[in-house]
C-alpha cells in the first residue's frame, strides 16, 4: 500500500483530487465514490476544478434503507450537493434505499458493478474498521447486501440527524469482494478518531473483523491519512 502523509483532511482532499485527475489523464471513466465527512475536501476539488466529468460514471458505495433520494439525510442527496449538482456526470449510480425488493435491488446493484466495472474506488473507514458499510464479520466475499448497522456506526453517524433514533439501522453496501475488484482504491482517514482503525488496517492481520484490513490484499491502493489518524501507527 502506498501510504501519503498529510497535515489535514484538506491537504488529504487535495491529495486524492490530484490521483483521481492522474487517472483520468490515464483514460480512468467508473468512479467508486463514498459519502461521509471524509471524501468532502476532495469534492471540494473537483467541483472547483475547470474538470469536465461529464462523460464518467459513478457508482457509490452505500444508501440508507429507507430514504429516498430528497431526503436530506440519504446518500444520493448528499452526492448531488457535494458533487453531482456542480458537475454533471453521465450516469451516477447509488443503490436504491426504497427499493420494495431489497434482495432484487442488491441483485441488480451487482449487475450494476459487473456493466461499469470501477477504475477507482474512493473509500473512508469507519471507526470500527468497516469498508462501505460492510461491518466487522462480513465475509470479504460479499457482494451487494442489506446490512444492520453496529451501534458504533450508528453513534458515528447521529450527527448527521436530529436525535439518534432518526439514524436508519438498515443500509445496503457494495460487498467487499466488489470494492477489492476495482482497479485502484484510495482510502482517506482523517482525525484521532479513526487512528486505531488505520493502525489495524496497516499493521494488523488481515481478518475479517476488520474489514479494511482486506485491502493489504490489493496491489493498487493510495492510503491517505492526517497526521491524527496516524499517531498510533
Ligand atoms: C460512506 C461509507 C462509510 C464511510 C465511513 C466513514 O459512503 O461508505 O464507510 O466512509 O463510515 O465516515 P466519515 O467519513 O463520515 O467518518
Amino acid at each position: 500500500m502506498d501510504i501519503i502523509r498529510v497535515k489535514n483532511a484538506d491537504e488529504g482532499g487535495q491529495k486524492a483530487f490530484e490521483i483521481i485527475k492522474n487517472g483520468i489523464a490515464n483514460g480512468a471513466d467508473t468512479f467508486g465514490l463514498a459519502t461521509g465527512s471524509t471524501p468532502e475536501t476532495m469534492y471540494s476539488y473537483m467541483v472547483s476544478s475547470d474538470m469536465d466529468f461529464s462523460d464518467k460514471v459513478s457508482v457509490n458505495l452505500d444508501e440508507y434503507v429507507g430514504l429516498d433520494g430528497n431526503d436530506e439525510q440519504s446518500y444520493r442527496y448528499f452526492m448531488n450537493q457535494h458533487l453531482f449538482n456542480h458537475k454533471p456526470f453521465k450516469k451516477t449510480y447509488v443503490p436504491d434505499g426504497k427499493a420494495e425488493d431489497l434482495d432484487a435491488e442488491c441483485k441488480r446493484y451487482d449487475d450494476v458493478i459487473a456493466d461499469n466495472p470501477i477504475d477507482i474506488q474512493v473509500l473512508g473507514i469507519g471507526q470500527n474498521g468497516h469498508i462501505g458499510f460492510n461491518e466487522p464479520g462480513t465475509s470479504f466475499d460479499a457482494t451487494t447486501h442489506v446490512v444492520e448497522l453496529t451501534e458504533s456506526t450508528v453513534n458515528a453517524n447521529k450527527r448527521y440527524f436530529d436525535k439518534v433514533e432518526d439514524v436508519p439501522t438498515r443500509a445496503l453496501t457494495m460487498g467487499i469482494r466488489s470494492i477489492m475488484q476495482s482497479k485502484k482504491i484510495i482510502l482517506m482517514a482523517f482525525g484521532k478518531a479513526k487512528a486505531d482503525a488505520v493502525k489495524g488496517m496497516l499493521e494488523g492481520e488481515v481478518t475479517e473483523d476488520l474489514p479494511a484490513s482486506v485491502l493489504q490484499n490489493h496491489n493498487d491502493v493510495a492510503v491517505i491519512i492526517d497526521e491524527e489518524a496516524a499517531s498510533q501507527l
